[in-house]
């Protein structure tokens, strides 16, 4: 039997990593490769202690195993490196087969969330790590993801380059850049964008605040003739120490699902809060007003890994909502659903299961009417945000059903 582990920290509660637990990934001869964790006694006894998971990892001596998400346990999986951040990661190391303990280790310091991986019981005083890269860089990292993208080889002089976009999840191409004492997900257009998604996003989570929905800020730049958007990140402290203020749980973790599976829905989300949120009304009020958003504005690229719980010094809540913008050019429905028409996008199967998210019908229909009478006014949004009219038209088919709220 081979295995290989590692230790797990957490910089919470009080920002000197603690340890936390044990992760090993074990490949028994002839059967099939699981990983297993168990919580280390002193964390266990630490009066501040948190479970990484609480629905599937909770506090408690046992021996945990799984074989999901490349036998990493949620809270784990969450904190290595997504679609993007693994093809840097291959051009980084071509060739290279890495294993889960070597996942954990590769998004370095700025994976989100407040956990540490390392090969002893004992953190390490952690190295410095390379400098940050800066706002005045956007355009010199664009310009080597576009590179990478259109199929050229690896610049080997862009090795820093690619190690700040590893850090993240997520699809597109993006790096974790400083600015303004703060640390921010830079995400830039992809070569195959047929509109300006980045601006779009960016007026959408502006059209979403309006709303009175709990986001991330961002920020919409010009790199070159084309934009990026800059997304704050809600799990970092101000510089020059950019430490972890919270603990990051995405909802496929919660949900103990795997990233193919077709099972997510608003109100299982809705379930978890009620049981674990510090404060389950406040919270599932604010996820119900998302689902309502993402319907009218045809956000259908809703799915688990985009809604996320967070663990700070009040206990579970929902992160700020990341990741929202209109998809008209996807099937008209929902990546996980909304009511008992499972993810048809219409605000009467929004409305089917009002009663998970606390609200009674009444309360439901006049946080829907809020929400809607402001959506309506998106072509102003976008038009103050700075958005052509070119890339206007092209998102208003998703944005169908905040339309017909219009009088
Ligand atoms: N403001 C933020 N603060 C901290 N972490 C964030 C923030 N926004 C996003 N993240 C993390 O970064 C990941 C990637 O971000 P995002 O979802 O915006 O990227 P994406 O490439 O557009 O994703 P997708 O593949 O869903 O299209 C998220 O899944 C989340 O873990
Ligand atoms: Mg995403």
């Amino acid at each position: 039997m081979t295995s290989s582990e590692c230790y797990i920290f957490s910089r919470l509660p009080d920002d000197r990593p603690k340890l936390v637990g044990r992760y090993r990934y074990v490949r028994p001869p002839g059967a099939r490769a699981f990983g297993e964790f168990g919580y280390a006694g002193s964390w266990l006894r630490h009066p501040n202690a948190f479970p990484l998971d609480p629905t599937n990892l909770p506090l408690s001596r046992e021996t945990f195993t799984t074989v999901k998400r490349g036998c990493l346990f949620g809270p784990l999986a969450d904190a290595t490196p997504d679609l993007w951040g693994r093809e840097l990661v291959a051009r980084l190391e071509p060739g290279k087969l890495f294993s889960p303990v070597d996942w954990l280790y590769a998004a370095g310091r700025d994976r989100v969330g407040c956990l540490a991986f390392g090969p002893e019981p004992e953190l390490a005083s952690a190295a410095p790590g390379p400098e940050r890269l800066h706002l005045r860089s956007l355009d010199t990292i664009a310009h080597e993801f576009a590179k990478l993208e259109a199929g050229l080889p690896a610049n080997p002089h862009a090795t820093r380059i690619y190690t700040a976009g590893v850090s993240m999840g997520g699809a597109r191409p993006k790096a974790v850049i400083e600015a303004n004492d703060r640390l921010w997900i830079a995400k830039f257009e992809r070569t195959t964008d047929t509109f300006n998604q980045c601006g779009a996003e960016h007026a959408t989570m502006r059209l979403a605040a309006k709303c009175g929905l709990d986001v991330a800020e961002t920020r919409l730049v010009d790199v070159g003739s084309r934009k990026a958007i800059l997304v704050k990140r809600f799990d970092r402290s101000e510089g020059p120490d950019y430490s972890p203020t919270v603990h990051y749980l995405s909802a496929l973790s919660l949900i103990n699902a795997d990233e193919t599976s077709a099972d997510g829905s608003y109100f299982a989300i809705a379930s978890e809060l009620l049981r674990h949120a510090i404060r389950p009304d406040k919270a599932r009020k604010e996820l119900f007003g998302r689902m309502v958003f993402n319907v009218l504005c045809g956000n259908r690229d809703d799915h688990l890994k985009n809604h996320a719980l967070t663990y700070g010094t009040e206990g579970w809540d929902i992160s700020p909502a990341f990741d929202v913008l209109p998809q008209p050019d996807m099937l008209p429905e929902q990546a996980i659903a909304v009511g008992r028409s499972g993810v048809y996008p219409s605000i009467g199967n929004c409305l089917s299961r009002c009663g998970d998210f606390g609200l009674n019908l009444e309360e439901a229909q006049a946080e829907i009417n809020r929400i809607a009478t402001i959506a309506t006014t998106w072509r102003d949004v976008f038009d103050q945000e700075g958005i052509a009219v070119p890339t206007i038209e092209r998102v208003a088919p998703a944005f169908a059903i905040a339309d017909s709220y219009r009088s």
